[in-house]
């Protein structure tokens, strides 16, 4: 049996004061018994997050690292940088990254890797624009995205990656994708890791669902049978993420 894992992304949201005044809303509500729960704040919150959180089980995440270890890459942060605040877990290659900061599938591959080695589970973000689906290739897509993100990781470092499938058209818009829409995907990517990994691998990875989810749709959402939680934007600076985390 798969442990959900639902993951609050706050993007570029949040200073470091009010960071902790909304972890200290959220803390007390959040049932940490059913799901294992992830908040993924701005650098400059990370520190003050690692505190607000201490004594319970909310793990602390980041949404972007670099994949060197160190060296002159001007406002770049490092993996090792990281893992000494106590990061658990790290976005990586989100559709906005993607999108707006030119991430390939190449940088989002040595990103994972470097995640892997230093210990920090990567939450590896995959989708399809509108477009994409409109024409029909949402699954060829996914699939590629998938295979090039674990090239060269080995079986043992793939059980521990947590794939986040998040359709573009249903980020930040509201038009959260149906269920049926999501397991289908989700279903396809689990195929995928089968094929590379084997079924035993396939039936361990953590799938997540993105893309406007809510309180009210998180239910449905994750209690399909190939969707292990949620990567949850804006839903997340808010007191309805509550609702979501005990769906
Ligand atoms: P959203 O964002 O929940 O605001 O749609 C999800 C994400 O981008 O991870």
């Amino acid at each position: 049996m798969r442990k959900k894992i639902i993951a609050g992304n706050w993007k570029m949201n949040k200073n470091h004061n009010e960071a902790v005044e909304l972890i200290n809303t959220l803390k007390s509500g959040i049932d940490t018994d059913k799901s294992d729960v992830v908040v993924c704040v701005p650098f400059v919150d990370l520190m003050s997050v690692s505190e607000a959180i201490k004594g319970t089980n909310i793990n602390l995440g980041a949404q972007n690292m670099h994949f060197e270890e160190s060296g002159a890459y001007t406002g770049e942060i490092a993996p090792s940088m990281l893992k000494e605040l106590g990061v658990k877990y790290v976005i990586i290659g989100h559709s906005e990254r993607r999108a707006y900061f030119g991430e390939t599938d190449e940088i989002v591959n040595k990103k994972v890797k470097k995640a892997l080695e230093h210990n920090i589970v990567p939450i590896l973000c995959v989708g399809e624009t509108l477009e994409e689906r409109e024409l029909n290739i949402t699954i060829e897509l996914v699939r590629v995205q998938v295979k090039k993100a674990f090239a060269g990781i080995s079986k043992e470092d793939a059980k521990k990656v947590v794939i986040a499938y998040e359709p573009i058209w249903a980020i930040g818009t509201g038009k959260v994708a149906t269920k049926e829409q999501a397991e289908e995907v989700c279903a396809e990517v689990r195929k995928v890791v089968a094929e590379v990994y084997g079924q035993d691998v396939a039936d361990i990875v953590r799938i997540q669902y993105g893309g406007s989810v809510t309180g009210d749709s998180a239910n449905e959402l994750f209690n399909m049978p190939n969707i292990d939680g949620g990567l949850v934007g804006g839903a997340s600076l808010k007191e309805d993420f509550i609702k979501v985390v005990n769906y």
